[in-house]
């Protein structure tokens, strides 16, 4: 609780500083302080026995062989490897509820969300595909092919990630891109090597900047950009992290950042092979009961953002390369979110995932002849009860439709 109440402090502290910018600087020190800190108020704890998690026997890791899908998600495709998810990279929504939260401690909450809307929006509405199309003969009540979550782009996948490539630059958005990769991986060097938040944090503000420099179709949606495209930082942390008594909240370590991007090789020879996601031995997950949660991860969020106010943005390039122009989120929510509300409570959450469901109805025309039912599928699954949000009614995307980045596609998923 304390712990807690010192991360508000913080929040009030930070949000002087962005109105004033001569304080940002001691924000910045001040949270750099913070950082080995516990931003949920829970001490993890840690039992060898409950966290290690099994790879061998029927969870030895099996390569994808012919007809195994995989994609832009570095933990489910570990998981598939694994077998804790199917092998051929397909699963239903309570089996990645399951898997996620038994293999990496993902919240419930969280887990519930993210699957039905990976089945809603990328699937047959119950099961969805981790990489492309699973194929197969169309199911009833669908109006078109499941494009799987590797053909999820502005949906779910997103400009500006870690490892994966912009699609409209490099063609595909689900293959590490081994520059992206190398410039994380340089951040740190040796045995003293940890890829923590701060590290993710830096990488990810170079990430965005080096997008809008040299992808002209750069864009961020309310939902990909907002929600989904910071957990594909702080996942690596909070997920990927090994464990101990030691550090409780986890260190990740150059071998275990390489098994799970599926890299090989010493630091001048780094190779990357397609889908190999790998889950070292010996590697222990997030303490039980201390699961990462919706209102975890919106802490994280908020952490982040008031280091990096272009964290808010939504927007993109305008065809050209350093051409950003930012929608202001007033306009895009009829006022109830602005550039200012958005860092107090737990509002830049609530806005991502509340326009996640917002949005739904667009994307869905097209691909399921219910749309009702699949948005209820979807807001049934949603729990923000934890964040205290405002009610948001709808969202107005008027404006995107300056940027080709996001006019480009079509809503089969081709371009
Ligand atoms: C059901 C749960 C999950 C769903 C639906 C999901 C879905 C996705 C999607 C759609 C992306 C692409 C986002 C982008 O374009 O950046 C992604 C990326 C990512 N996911 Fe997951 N994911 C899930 C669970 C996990 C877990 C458990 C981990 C644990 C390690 C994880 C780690 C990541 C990382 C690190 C990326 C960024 C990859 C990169 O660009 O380097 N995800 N995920
Ligand atoms: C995780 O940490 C424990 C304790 O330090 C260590 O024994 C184990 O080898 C580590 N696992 C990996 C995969 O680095
Ligand atoms: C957003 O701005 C556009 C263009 O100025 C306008 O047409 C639209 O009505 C605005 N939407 C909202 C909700 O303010
Ligand atoms: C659509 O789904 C809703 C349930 O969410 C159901 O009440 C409604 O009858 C369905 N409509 C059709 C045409 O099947």
């Amino acid at each position: 609780m304390l712990h807690l109440i010192s991360v508000i402090g913080l929040l009030a502290v930070a949000q002087q500083a962005l109105a004033f910018p001569s304080m940002a600087q001691d924000f910045k020190s001040q949270s750099h302080s913070h950082k080995s800190k516990r931003v949920n108020g829970i001490a993890p704890g840690f039992d060898a026995d409950a966290q290690r998690i099994d790879v061998s026997g029927d969870h030895a890791f099996l390569p994808p062989g012919h007809g195994d899908l995989r994609g832009p998600c570095p933990g489910l495709n570990a998981l598939a490897n694994h077998n804790y998810l199917p092998h051929d990279g397909v699963a239903t929504i309570d089996q990645f509820v399951q898997a996620t939260n038994q293999v990496f401690g993902m919240g419930v909450d969280l887990a519930a969300f993210l699957s039905t809307y990976g089945a809603v929006i990328s699937g047959d509405l119950t099961s969805w595909s981790i990489g492309g199309p699973p194929g197969g003969s169309l199911l009833p009540g669908l109006l078109s092919q499941p494009q799987g979550i590797s053909g999820s782009h502005n949906k779910y996948e997103t400009d500006g990630s870690p490892t994966r490539g912009d699609l409209y630059q490099y063609g595909n958005d689900f293959l590490v891109q081994l520059s992206q990769f190398k410039a994380l991986y340089e951040k740190q060097s040796g045995d003293n090597a940890n890829y923590d938040l701060d590290v993710l944090t830096q990488f990810r503000a170079e990430r965005i900047a080096q997008s809008k420099a040299e992808d002209p179709y750069f864009f961020s949606a309310p939902f990909a950009g907002v929600a989904v495209q910071p957990a594909a930082y702080t996942f690596i942390y909070r997920f990927m992290a090994n464990k101990s008594a030691e550090y409780p909240e986890g260190i990740l370590n150059q071998e275990v950042l390489k098994s799970f991007f599926s890299i090989t090789g010493d630091d001048g020879n780094l190779q990357y092979t397609p889908g190999n996601e790998r889950i070292p031995d010996n590697w222990y997950k997030r303490a039980i009961g201390d699961e990462y949660t919706i209102p975890y991860y919106s802490t994280d969020l908020n952490v982040a953002a008031l280091q990096h106010p272009e964290f808010l943005e939504i927007g993109g390039n305008t065809g050209t390369t350093n051409s950003f122009v930012g929608v202001d989120p007033s306009n895009v929510t009829g006022g109830v979110y602005n550039s200012k509300n958005l860092l107090q409570g737990n509002n830049l959450a609530c806005f991502g995932f509340q326009a996640g469901i917002q949005a739904a109805p667009d994307l869905l025309k097209g691909l399921v002849s219910n749309v009702t039912g699949a948005v209820n599928k979807l807001t049934g699954s949603l729990d923000l009860s934890g964040l205290g949000c405002p009610v948001l009614e709808g969202i107005d995307e008027s404006q995107f439709s300056q940027f080709p980045g996001y006019t480009k596609l079509n809503s089969d998923g081709s371009y």
